[in-house]
């Protein structure tokens, strides 16, 4: 191998595209891009204006066969992502694949049984906000057991206002058949992500999804779930796309403290209430009625613009680019393991499935009744047309 991963990105449209400037940047020393793929003519004729040493491919079979690429980040719509991943592993190379893992978790499965047969390849996904420092440092705190056990997660995740104008653009978004879902696979796999990331994975889930709210569409904008563990902890997750400005707060409490991590607009805090003793401690030699129990407050902040650039969505993308050439070339860990991709979809198809038959879900629930219940939504909206 060269001093350098020679990357090959698999759809340049929004997001691709951005990856493929930063990358021909130079914003990861450690990657050289040497090839990009679009099916669309428009996207490719941009990426030979634009990107004049970059080979340009119109069908990803040929450049997942060319012996100059050593990884490729495949950032196609979303039901493509197992398909893609899949191919490219078996070709030899290693895979970043953009969020979510998928549509279905059947698909992902089957994509991790070839994953494991391609262990001396590395596959990471574009979880980009693992790397936001307030959400790794919520997740050490948790790790050094200083929050005790976790009693209960909230999320409210609001703020992912989309106009009717944003799904009048067509195409394969905000439709069963071409995206497999709303604001639950579009917007918040990350959340859904670092749900289960920082309070593991639920044993139940109870969904209440809410279609067209507002707005001339068939997959939902309107969510809440609630959620229960082993230990008998609980969570709630809200989302939706039509209110503003919308609120992004998350909470995490535990026996041993309280954190809770909001943004407003580019500003965006972490505050770590940990308590001195832990909450059953305290109320074992407890004798008063309403006590409070003392505790430390730290805050921790990325607000500046600056951060905001540095460390925000720009330069979450670039570290997982980073880490992942890192993890291929110096063996460093990963951020966000390819594998790990699935339990936020499990979560959404969960939370799909338990609305559809309105009743709370066990995991690991039925993936061909998922499946048989997502052609039916294919199939209304087809109807419709
Ligand atoms: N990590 C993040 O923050 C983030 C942000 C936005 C989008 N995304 C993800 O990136 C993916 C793409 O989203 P987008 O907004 O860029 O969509 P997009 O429609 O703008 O781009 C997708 C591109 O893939 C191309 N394409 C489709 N099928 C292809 C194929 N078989 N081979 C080659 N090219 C193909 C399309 O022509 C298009 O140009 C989605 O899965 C989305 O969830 C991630």
């Amino acid at each position: 191998m060269k001093d350098y991963l020679r990357y090959g990105i698999i759809g340049i449209g929004k997001m691709g595209h951005n990856h493929a400037i930063r990358i021909n940047y130079g914003l990861d020393k450690n990657a050289r891009l040497l090839a990009v793929c679009d099916i669309d003519k428009a996207r490719r004729d941009w990426a030979e204006k634009n990107l004049p040493k970059v080979k340009c491919y119109s069908d990803y079979k040929e450049l997942l066969s060319s012996k100059d690429i050593d990884a490729v980040i495949i950032a196609t719509p979303h039901y493509s992502h197992p398909v893609i991943a899949k191919e490219a592993l078996l070709a030899g190379k290693h895979v970043l694949c953009e969020k979510p893992a998928g549509v279905y978790t059947k698909a992902v499965r089957e994509l991790y049984d070839t994953a494991k047969d391609c262990s001396n390849r590395v596959f990471g996904i574009m979880y980009n906000q693992r790397s936001n420092p307030l959400y790794s440092k919520a997740k050490k705190i948790i790790e050094s057991g200083e929050m005790g056990e976790i009693k209960r997660i909230s999320w409210i995740i609001t703020n992912w206002y989309r106009p009717q104008a944003y799904y009048d653009q067509g195409g394969w978004r905000g439709t069963w058949e071409g995206e497999g879902g709303g604001v639950l696979i579009n917007q918040c796999p990350h959340q859904l992500d670092l749900f289960q990331w920082l309070a593991g994975m639920p044993i139940k889930v109870m969904g209440y999804v809410k279609t067209s709210v507002k707005r001339n569409i068939n997959v939902e904008n309107d969510v809440t779930f609630y959620t229960e563990y082993e230990n008998g902890a609980s969570g709630v997750f809200v989302t939706s796309t039509h209110d503003f400005p919308g609120t992004n707060r998350l909470e995490i409490d535990g026996d041993g403290g309280q954190i809770v991590i909001e943004q407003h607009a580019l500003s965006e805090k972490m505050t770590y209430y940990k308590l001195k003793i832990k909450e059953t401690e305290f109320n074992k030699n407890n004798k008063k009625f309403m006590p409070r129990i003392p505790y430390k407050k730290k805050t921790y902040k990325t607000s500046t613009l600056q951060n905001a650039f540095a460390l925000g969505i720009i330069g979450q993308h670039m570290n997982i680019i980073r880490n992942f050439s890192k993890a291929v070339m110096k063996g460093e860990k990963l951020i966000a393991p390819g594998t790990d991709g699935i339990n936020g979809l499990t979560l959404s198809n969960a939370v799909y499935l338990s609305s559809w038959l309105n009743k709370e879900i066990d995991l690991p629930f039925d993936e061909a009744l998922f499946i048989e219940q997502l052609n039916k939504k294919i199939a209304e909206e087809k109807a419709k047309q």
